[in-house]
């Protein structure tokens, strides 16, 4: 059935977050440049909802959801194998699925929730379906994150923060991670044709602080309410992902950082440094490894 599913002569791409605020945003907007969405989320009704918006936008073309709790690697690596099972070309990947968090939560795998939801769990659907990146003609990687806005607070000897701990700096860390993870893995991709970006799409108005973990009610209100009022919508902040993901004039914006309306921004020093770039990749080779088939444990630049 999975093989009379495929309809590899469709450009594809996976839009994790594709559920809800700007992933959805993004989602809409790839379908109506006509290609084939699989988004990934949790909630079912959500994501059936997307699906059927999706079908009225650009009927025909086999949009998917795919469940998954992208704070659990085995949902991740499952959510990896759903996509192969219903196409074998992935042109892009957006990577918004992400959480606000002040709190250290372990998981039932025992690592930290925001960690693996906000950097891990991208590593892996990465590194899951670099393959089919690789084949296309332009494969993209854009990470939805804060590109540059955040300082290092990676500690890498206490990734799972086996100690607990509260305060912003809990996903400002993941953050980093993704900032790291942009420059490092567009270098070992730079003699491929896959390309990755990183975005902060500004203060956009969606569901992030009523989402937000461990924010105390009176600040998720009151951040609720400035969003609503001086941030930009979802469709707004879909523009960008949108262009990085499938826009053929983007070719060569790999390994760069954009803010709102595609202004490039600096990358700072700490996201460049090849020691910490370096520890943290042997760090989620490592933790990945259980979820990577034995040919894809070793990293092909
Ligand atoms: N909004 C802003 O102002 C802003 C600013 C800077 C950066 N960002 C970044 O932009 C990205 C998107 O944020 P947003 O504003 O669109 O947030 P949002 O409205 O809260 O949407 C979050 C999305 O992530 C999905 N998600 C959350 N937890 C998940 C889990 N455990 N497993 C699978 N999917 C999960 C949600 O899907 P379900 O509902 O199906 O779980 C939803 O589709 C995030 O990475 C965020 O850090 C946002």
């Amino acid at each position: 059935v999975a093989a009379l599913e495929r309809h590899d002569e469709q450009p594809t791409v996976v839009v994790t977050g594709g559920t809800g605020g700007i992933g959805r945003a993004v989602a809409q907007a790839l379908a109506e440049r006509g290609y084939r969405v699989l988004i990934v989320g949790r909630s079912d009704a959500n994501g059936s909802d997307v699906v059927a918006t999706l079908e009225r936008t650009a009927p025909g073309r086999r949009h998917r959801f795919v469940r998954a709790d992208l704070s659990l690697l085995g949902d991740t690596a499952q959510a990896a194998d759903q996509i192969l099972d219903c196409t074998d070309r992935v042109d892009a990947l957006v990577l918004c699925a992400g959480v606000l968090s002040r709190v250290a939560e372990p998981t039932s795998e025992q690592l930290e929730r925001t960690f693996v939801l906000n950097y891990l769990s991208r590593y892996l659907l990465i590194r899951r379906l670099l393959p089919q990146l690789k084949q296309a003609v332009s494969g993209r990687v854009v990470l939805v994150a804060n590109a540059g806005k955040y300082r290092d607070t990676l500690d890498m000897n206490d990734l799972q923060l086996r100690n607990g701990g509260r305060g912003l700096w809990i996903s400002g860390r993941t953050q980093f991670a993704n900032d790291l993870l942009a420059v490092d893995l567009s270098e070992r991709l730079s003699s491929t044709r896959v390309e990755v970006t990183c975005v902060y799409p500004g203060l956009v108005a969606t569901e992030v602080f009523g989402n937000a973990r461990g924010l105390p009610r009176a600040m998720r209100v009151a951040a609720g309410f400035v969003q609503r009022l001086v941030g930009s919508t979802p469709e707004v902040a879909a523009q960008m992902p949108l262009f990085l993901a499938g826009d053929a004039a983007a070719v060569g914006a790999g390994g760069k950082f954009f803010g709102p309306g595609l202004r490039p921004l600096r990358i700072p020093g700490r996201a460049q440094r090849p020691d910490r770039r370096a520890a943290l990749w042997a760090a989620s080779d490592e933790l990945v490894r259980p979820w990577l088939a034995e040919q894809a444990r070793q990293f092909e630049r």
